[in-house]
């Protein structure tokens, strides 16, 4: 779980020409001037811990602390420690008296990241930490009053969570006072400029570099897709500020910086004579990776690709991936275990050390 303390630094922006950019920061402005718990969805890096922190920064409670809490990749038994802090000697390995992050935000706000992964057994203490706005530390039985705002936020969709079961129904409806849905920016194409222009102004001035820009590079970043949203657009503008020899942004630059010089390179060393073979060689190759990365693990695997086990079966015979498997089982070194989910030293310190 990263715990993140926001720097003392200027209100964020939420930047965009957008009418859904325009309808967002209103919807901070609204939000700011409430308690009332905000529930943040979208895929990463689309900027709901930056509507969270500009929703922080315009309300009252500015002077307080913000914190964020993810919990992806802390395990199961860390969590709840992790979310309400211990008292010395709640369990092994509790040296210290630790206060959870409800009660460092108490006053402030606690942005709670991909709230949908919690199981269900924190899901309920969370709802009562939200209700009755008071926690209980692991090894204590005395409630501690926690005055803290909530922002949850989700890269997944909590109403299919809902119905497999795996998200509680009333936790919900407690969190989704004030929703947003922050559209990726394949979706409002017109805030790709703005983004552009103002983060590769900032490299620019980071690295001390002045440079200007041909203005038809704009329909080319309209063109592509972003699937790393926002964040995407901050690493191609760092990348162009620090390889650019010249100085103005051309679409060589840009097509350079965006790596599709290289992926069309890569498409042309797939083994395969025909799209055919080609596909079936990747999808080999990917399939094989997943499974490599759940120790071969069949029925882990089948649950995490989202198939049911006896397709999962059938996509590895028609693969013909069974032989390389039964290669890698014999010589179980050649496989690196490397899920860092079961390593709770790297989560817990992680966690601590912030991000
Ligand atoms: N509309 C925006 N204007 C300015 N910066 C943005 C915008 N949206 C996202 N960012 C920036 O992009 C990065 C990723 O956004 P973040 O809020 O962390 O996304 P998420 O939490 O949805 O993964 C952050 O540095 C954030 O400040
Ligand atoms: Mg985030």
């Amino acid at each position: 779980m990263s715990l993140g303390k926001d720097p003392l630094s200027s209100t964020p922006v939420f930047i965009g020409k957008s009418r859904i950019a325009q309808d967002i920061r209103e919807f901070i402005a609204i939000a700011s001037r409430s308690d009332a718990a905000v529930l943040l969805t979208g895929k990463t890096g689309v900027g709901k811990e930056l509507v969270a922190k500009a929703i922080h920064y315009q309300s009252p409670r500015i002077t307080r602390p913000f914190l964020v809490i993810n919990p992806s990749g802390v395990p199961e038994s860390l969590m709840e420690s992790c979310l309400f802090g211990h008292e010395k000697g709640a369990f092994t390995g509790a040296t210290e008296l630790m206060r959870g992050p409800f009660e460092m935000a108490s006053g402030g706000t606690l942005m709670i990241d991909e709230v949908g992964i919690l199981p269900l057994s924190v899901q309920i203490k969370l709802l009562r930490a939200v209700d009755a706005k008071e926690i209980t530390r692991i090894g204590s039985v005395m409630p501690i009053a926690c005055n803290m705002r909530i922002i949850a936020a989700t890269s997944e969709d909590l109403f299919a969570a809902i119905e497999r079961g795996s998200f509680r129904n009333d936790l919900y409806f407690r969190l989704n006072c004030l929703p947003l849905q922050i559209p990726p920016i394949s979706e409002r194409k017109e805030d790709i400029r703005p983004l552009f222009d103002y983060y590769l102004h900032q490299a620019a001035e980071r690295h001390k570099r002045k440079m200007g820009i041909v203005p038809d590079i704009y329909g080319y970043l309209e063109e592509y897709p972003w699937p790393g949203n926002v964040r995407e657009i901050q690493a191609v503008t760092e990348r162009i500020v620090l390889t650019l020899e010249g100085n103005s942004v051309e679409k060589d630059d840009v097509i350079k910086a965006l790596n599709l010089g290289d992926r069309r390179k890569f498409l042309l060393h797939i083994k395969g004579d025909t799209v055919k073979e080609k596909l079936h060689n990747i999808e080999k190759d990917l399939y094989f990776q997943a499974l490599k990365e759940n120790g071969f693990d069949i029925h882990l695997t089948a649950e995490k690709e989202k198939l049911p086990l006896s397709t999962f079966r059938d996509i590895i015979k028609r693969l013909g991936l069974e032989e390389t498997m039964r290669q890698y089982q014999k010589n179980p070194m050649q496989i690196k275990h490397g899920d860092r989910r079961n390593d709770s030293r790297t989560i817990y310190c992680s966690w601590i050390i912030g991000r």
